[in-house]
């Protein structure tokens, strides 16, 4: 039985109301909803942790999240996981090794290359959906800023490091379209223009979503 426990919920609802800008709270009830049937939920981009505490409230059997560097929310989020097996890995998205998942969320740089290395390693491991946030203000042309405050991680202690540093490059449409294009059994199923973006491509056996 999957219901949200009570502090999660909260959290969420404070997340969805809160005044602070944010360009994923547009996308919260979609991918908690894509979640809520799935067992094993795979994001690649976790930051602050707003994606992880929708995947949190559908409460999966599993929910493994990577990040290069890990912030005190997650490490805050660690007491509140209900039934969900949560792992945080402090890895390269690009080297990683995942097991099967349900459903894999790509967050991480909003550049094409690195999207097709994420998705040429892992993509076969997928079993229904393939999320993609930013895929409106990175379609075209590609960005990462590159915030280093939270390198240096001592235990559970953080420190501050240099300021952020930007890079551009090819954006990640033209890597979805080749992907798309590869006959490998995956198709779009919706693309939500709102907040930055998010497309959601699906196996063969995945139908329409609102
Ligand atoms: C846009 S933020 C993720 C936001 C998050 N999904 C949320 O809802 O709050 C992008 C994150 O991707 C991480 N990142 C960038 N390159 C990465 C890589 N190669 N492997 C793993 N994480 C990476 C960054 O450290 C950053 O925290």
């Amino acid at each position: 039985m999957r219901e949200t426990p009570k502090h999660l919920e909260e959290l969420y609802q404070n997340l969805l109301t809160s005044t602070h800008r944010s360009e994923m709270r547009g996308h919260l009830d979609t991918l908690r909803r894509l979640a809520f049937h799935c067992d094993h939920v795979t994001e690649f981009g976790v930051k602050t942790g707003q994606s992880t505490l929708a995947f949190l409230c559908a409460q999966p059997d599993y929910l493994v999240s990577v990040d290069l560097m890990l912030y005190p929310q997650i490490v805050d989020l660690m007491a509140y996981t209900g039934r969900t097996s949560f792992c945080f890995k402090r890895e390269d998205s690009r080297r990683v090794e995942i097991h099967e998942t349900d459903l894999l969320f790509i967050d991480s740089t909003h550049l094409g290359e690195h999207l097709k290395q994420e998705l040429d390693r892992h993509a076969s491991m997928v079993r229904k959906y393939i999320v993609l946030h930013d895929t409106v203000s990175a379609g075209l042309k590609g960005f990462w800023y590159r915030d280093e405050r939270y390198v240096h991680i001592h235990g559970k202690g953080l420190s501050v490091g240099d300021k952020g540093r930007k890079r551009r490059g090819q954006g990640l449409l033209s890597t979805i379209d080749a992907f798309l294009g590869s006959d490998n059994g995956w198709h779009m199923v919706k693309h939500y223009e709102h907040s930055k973006g998010l497309m959601v491509l699906g196996r063969e056996n995945v139908g329409a979503i609102d």
